[in-house]
């Protein structure tokens, strides 16, 4: 892997990433999911999702696109619990299959307000996908469906997941170690 910035340790290289989404991308296919609506959470999911998709193309699961950015109060890296919609999917879901793609799952909170959210809207299943399950933060009662990969209690930046904005752009997942003493 090539060496990222000082102080993003990497934790999950582009390779091993690859690896697991086409992983995920079978099992997913496997599922035989019907008139499926892949539902991207912004802005995180966006690396994870664009790869994933691509690798439900390969085995030949058709699907639209939809788009959901959801916003937590809270402190920068600590979600507060009141999940609200910022900008919503423009598509009904009534009766169909939606794959929820997000980078993390921590607190849960998020995913749990989009999972009920699609399931009230008359959803015939919500499935969730995640790129980095960290159950140590777990504060909802939910699972991811498909999970990239576990880790500890980590924050962790890359491959879509941001640090005050940054890092999303990492083609591999690392822990942040913010600076003692400076910013970020
Ligand atoms: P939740 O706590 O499960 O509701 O997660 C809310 C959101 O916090 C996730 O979708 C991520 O965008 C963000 N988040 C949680 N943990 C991390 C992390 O380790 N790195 C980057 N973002 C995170
Ligand atoms: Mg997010």
């Amino acid at each position: 892997m090539s060496a990222g910035p000082a102080n993003v340790k990497p934790l999950f290289s582009a390779e091993e990433i690859a690896t697991r989404v086409a992983t995920l991308a079978s099992e997913i296919a496997a599922s035989e999911p019907k008139r499926l609506l892949a539902i991207i959470v912004l802005k995180g999911g966006f690396m994870f999702a664009a790869d994933l998709v691509r690798e439900l193309a390969l085995n030949n699961v058709r699907l639209e696109i939809e788009f959901i950015s959801l916003s937590s109060y809270g402190t920068r890296q600590r979600t507060s619990g009141e999940v609200r919609v910022v900008r919503d999917i423009e598509v009904e879901v009534a009766g169909r299959d939606v794959l929820i793609i997000d980078d993390v799952l921590d607190s849960g909170l998020t995913l749990k307000f989009a999972r009920d959210l699609m399931l009230t809207r008359g959803a015939r299943r919500a499935a969730i996908a995640v790129m980095v399950n960290k159950p140590a933060g777990r504060r909802a009662q939910i699972e991811a469906d498909y999970v990239g990969f576990t880790c500890p209690d980590y924050f962790v930046v890359g491959y879509g997941m941001d640090a005050a904005h940054a890092w999303r752009e990492l083609p591999f997942v690392g822990v942040f170690e913010s600076t003692p003493g400076g910013a970020g």
